[in-house]
């Protein structure tokens, strides 16, 4: 493992989360891959999925005229969760000032769509796609298509349930949930806790994507222990994956969970002291239900990922607790190096960990896209974010900070 700082971002969490590693990404292999939900097969005619006039989201991006390094697609899932822009961005940019012709496209969460853009990039010969799914398990036939044709495909975030994918660029995404069930044992000392009991609700994410089920997963692993002891008391009694999760992410959709189950079990006065939510797309729409419509008076402890605007909002308002921050900056310029090295022919392992000076495991055993078959990953580090270190947000040039102490993201 190659050590980088993130600006000052080294904490003592953060440091744990090192020493654990992508070791214990491994362990806990996450129940929402088998269940994908089923839907989205991609069409047999790709063309029965054809708007009669395409939204703004599935509309390419003008190529780049410079094309010494290669054409590279890069297929993003949305626009209307933040992260995606900067990802696209930030691909995008980096490829073409590496002299590579990028199409860019988002889905607008629809995987039929998605299909659609990178079928029209395989038909625009590019040397290698980037993408990152809306649905992990409805690419197979477009997969197949690349594979055909030898273009390789980075699995860029989320992994795709196909064995076409050549390498997985990501986060330790176990160890974001880990962070957040460690955030909430650490603040309210749960080690500590005697007799006393903390009601607990729990929000996570798509079961489409393959990342949810690992998110719960390594919260749940450290949060378990106490629910069984009765400490924490999920007073909904809704724990497991497919009840607590979000469609797409959706902000409305955790939104309206959340004012149901605060509508059902808290109206009668009964506190409420934590909110795990593995988002914060979702963390959004459960803060605007506790503001709403929670009937008590204390602060709710809320967990999110990602640093978005309005969730850093929050966090120096005292809305939301914490975030588990993921540069995807150096997201990009991880999945370029590796994009080089494959489009250079160069055998691909440890050793390019040092092309790139950023914190970040090889790990050729944690992921697979079909059972037995490991997909060779590149894991960066998840850093966690409060009201006390936003600065380090800032020391990173990716934000800054207004006089009103709110952050704005820099692109
Ligand atoms: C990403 C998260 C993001 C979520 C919703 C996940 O696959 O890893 O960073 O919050 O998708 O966009």
């Amino acid at each position: 493992m190659k050590r980088k700082l993130l600006g000052t971002l080294l904490s003592v969490t953060m440091a744990v989360s090192l020493l654990a590693g992508c070791g214990s990404s491994g362990d806990s292999a996450p129940a929402a891959n088998n269940n994908a939900g089923g839907n989205d097969a991609a069409p047999a005619n790709t063309e029965a999925a054809a708007e009669p006039a395409a939204p703004a989201e599935s509309q390419a991006e003008a190529p780049a005229t410079t094309a010494d390094g290669g054409k590279i697609g890069i297929s993003m899932p949305t626009q209307s969760l933040e992260r995606w822009n900067r990802d696209g961005a930030y691909l995008n940019d980096q490829f073409k000032a590496a002299g590579y012709e990028t199409i860019l496209t988002y889905s607008d969460n629809k995987s039929e769509q998605q299909v659609n853009d990178i079928q029209n990039m395989l038909a625009e010969n590019v040397d290698l796609l980037i993408v990152a799914a809306i649905d992990g398990e409805a690419l197979n036939m477009v997969m197949n298509e690349a594979a055909d044709a030898n273009v390789p495909v980075i699995a860029y975030d989320r992994l795709i349930m196909n064995d076409a994918v050549s390498y997985y660029v990501s986060f330790d995404n176990y160890t974001v949930g880990k962070l957040q069930g460690e955030f909430i044992v650490e603040n309210l000392d749960l080690e500590n806790a005697g007799d006393s009991v903390y009601n607990l609700e729990i929000t996570a994410g798509d079961p489409a994507d393959n990342n949810a089920g690992y998110f719960y997963h390594g919260a749940m692993d450290v949060l378990n222990p106490y629910i069984e002891s009765g400490t924490l008391n999920v007073v909904s009694g809704q724990t497991d994956f497919d009840t607590v999760a979000t469609e797409q992410w959706n902000t409305d959709t955790a939104l309206e969970r959340a004012q149901n189950i605060l509508s059902s079990y808290y109206a009668d006065g009964t506190q409420l002291d934590v909110w795990l939510c593995s988002n914060d797309s979702t963390a959004l729409g459960v803060a605007q239900a506790i503001t709403s419509d929670y009937a008590g008076s204390n602060s709710v402890l809320i967990t999110g990922q990602d640093g978005d605007e309005a969730n850093l909002k929050n966090i120096v308002d005292g809305i939301q607790t914490m975030t588990v921050y993921k540069n995807v900056s150096n997201e990009s310029v991880v999945t370029l190096s590796l994009a080089q090295a494959i489009l250079s022919g160069e055998t691909i392992d440890e050793s390019l960990l040092s092309s790139f000076d950023i914190e970040c495991a090889y790990d050729t055993e944690s992921y697979e896209t079909s059972a037995g078959n490991k997909c060779p990953s590149f894991l960066l580090v998840p850093n966690v974010i409060t009201k006390d270190n936003l600065q380090d947000l800032v020391d990173t040039g990716l934000y800054t900070m207004g006089e009103d102490g709110y952050l704005s993201a820099t692109n």
